[in-house]
């Protein structure tokens, strides 16, 4: 299991001084929305810069018609990023798009797509898609697996039904860890270290547990002891 680090700050600032502290690590960072729209490419740079073997998640959820997100992925495979997402609900034949656009390239980064956002809950889910929400979320992870993408961003509980139903080696990427059982926040359903095992989760994606302790480094360390 690999854990994947949240730069969620509000200012680039705060998040090269964060990375800097976590610069000995054999960690993912995950660049999002705020942070690539603002400090861009140069930032992902900048992340490199600190330590080259850094890997980072680029978190953009592509989501368009087919030839516009492969356009896209086209154009992120050329950025320092190691792994980037799509939705999963913007069709299959979408994701097959992107996947063929982008196969020839050298190194080409993981691709996952995600499944149902976390900040859905049962009804509002039903309101758009008309279907159970785990149900749905199954049938979006077979969707990605017969696209041909690497895995699925996804709860920690269901990463284990999505690999019985995909593959072992189809990677399941899930946010909302709180590794020793830390405040949940806005996150309805959290997950500790000892569930995302059992649930052969590949990829923890931990934000606040980190990013607002006192001493992050020592956080990253006892999560890497423990994983
Ligand atoms: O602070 P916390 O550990 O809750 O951060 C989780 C990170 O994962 C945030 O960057 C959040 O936007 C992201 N995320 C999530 N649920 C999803 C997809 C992404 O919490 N379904």
């Amino acid at each position: 299991m690999k854990l994947c680090v949240s730069l969620d700050n509000p200012s680039r600032q705060e998040n090269l001084e964060l990375v800097k502290k976590l610069k000995d690590f054999d960690i993912w960072l995950k660049v999002g929305f705020r942070s690539y729209i603002r400090d861009g490419k140069e930032f992902l740079e900048e992340l490199k810069a600190i330590n080259p073997n850094f890997k980072i998640f680029l978190d953009l959820k592509l989501y368009d018609i087919p030839n516009t997100m492969a356009d896209a992925a086209q154009e992120i495979c050329k950025l320092p990023i190691d792994m980037f997402n799509v939705h999963a609900s913007a069709g299959k034949n979408a994701m097959k798009t992107v996947m063929d656009r982008i196969k020839d390239v050298p190194n080409r980064p993981i691709v996952i797509a995600v499944t149902a956002l976390t900040s859905f809950d049962d009804e509002s889910f039903k309101y758009i898609y008309n279907e159970n929400i785990e149900q749905k979320a199954t049938k979006f992870a077979k969707d990605t697996f017969e696209a041909g993408m690497d895995g699925v961003v996804s709860s920690a509980f269901e990463s284990l039904d999505i690999k019985k139903n995909t593959s072992n080696e189809f990677i399941t990427l899930c946010p909302g860890i709180r590794p020793f059982g830390e405040d949940a926040g806005d996150q309805k359903r959290v997950a500790d270290l000892t569930l995302a095992q059992d649930q052969l989760v590949d990829f923890i994606v931990v934000g606040r547990p980190i990013y607002k302790s006192d001493n992050p480094a020592s956080v990253v360390q006892k999560i890497l002891e423990n994983i």
